[in-house]
């Protein structure tokens, strides 16, 4: 069993959420003038859906949350806010996932306040309905057992947090190449390549955290 439960995600995955998020929306009858992405998470999403919808106007809000390797660090807030007012417009909030809620609410509020739109709604491929503090207006999947969607746009990123987990909890910081993969697949269950996981040691040794002999 592995010690984190992790989704290895795919392009194509991502392709078909958003697909089905943008034809939810359309469905639903109700059709955004403006698509806010949360960075970073949301904006591959927020992009398709704008594509599927043929939605020009795409801004961003930057909700600074996760810390490392899928663990909470820090308060959810804006570091990036809107920057225009988006007065008498229905806006559409993107993120790629609800997990606690806290970024949704966070970049919510900063929008009635900052850019005072006349409507919001918000719109997640995944929803993990057992933590999460608010229910999105359109979600793609209802996610009842919490586990880490390694969606593919952070394949480095995650791999690189996952490894610092592995060094800090076993107190080890000498590997071998194999050995370090056979760990990771183990306490996280899914394998990112050896393309990607060799960029995220070539990090780690960088900033001297840990030694790989055989890289
Ligand atoms: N960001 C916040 N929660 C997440 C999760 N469960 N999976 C992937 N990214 C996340």
């Amino acid at each position: 069993m592995p010690k984190v439960r992790t989704k290895l995600v795919t392009w194509e995955e991502v392709h078909d959420w958003a697909f089905r998020l943008a034809r939810l929306i359309e469905d639903s009858g109700w059709r955004p003038d403006a698509v806010v992405a949360v960075a970073r998470g949301g904006y591959v999403p927020a992009r398709l859906v704008c594509d599927v919808l043929d939605i020009h106007d795409l801004l961003s809000v930057q909700v600074l949350h996760w810390g490392r390797a899928a663990e909470i660090t820090a308060k959810a807030h804006v570091k990036y806010p809107v920057p225009v007012k988006l007065e008498g417009k229905k806006v559409l909030i993107i993120d790629d996932i609800c997990d606690t809620g806290d970024s949704l609410i966070v970049a919510r509020k900063h929008l009635e306040e900052a850019a005072a739109p006349a409507e919001i709604r918000t719109g997640v491929m995944q929803w993990i309905s057992s933590v999460a503090k608010i229910k999105p207006d359109y979600y793609v999947e209802e996610v009842k057992d919490w586990v880490w969607y390694q969606y593919p746009w952070c394949r480095v990123e995650d791999t690189t947090n996952f490894l610092e987990k592995i060094v800090a909890e076993t107190g080890r910081h000498e590997w071998r190449f194999d050995e370090l993969v056979e760990t990771f697949k183990e306490w996280y269950g899914i394998d990112v390549g050896e393309r990607v996981f060799r960029a995220a040691i070539e990090k780690l040794a960088a900033r001297g955290v840990l030694k790989v002999g055989d890289l």
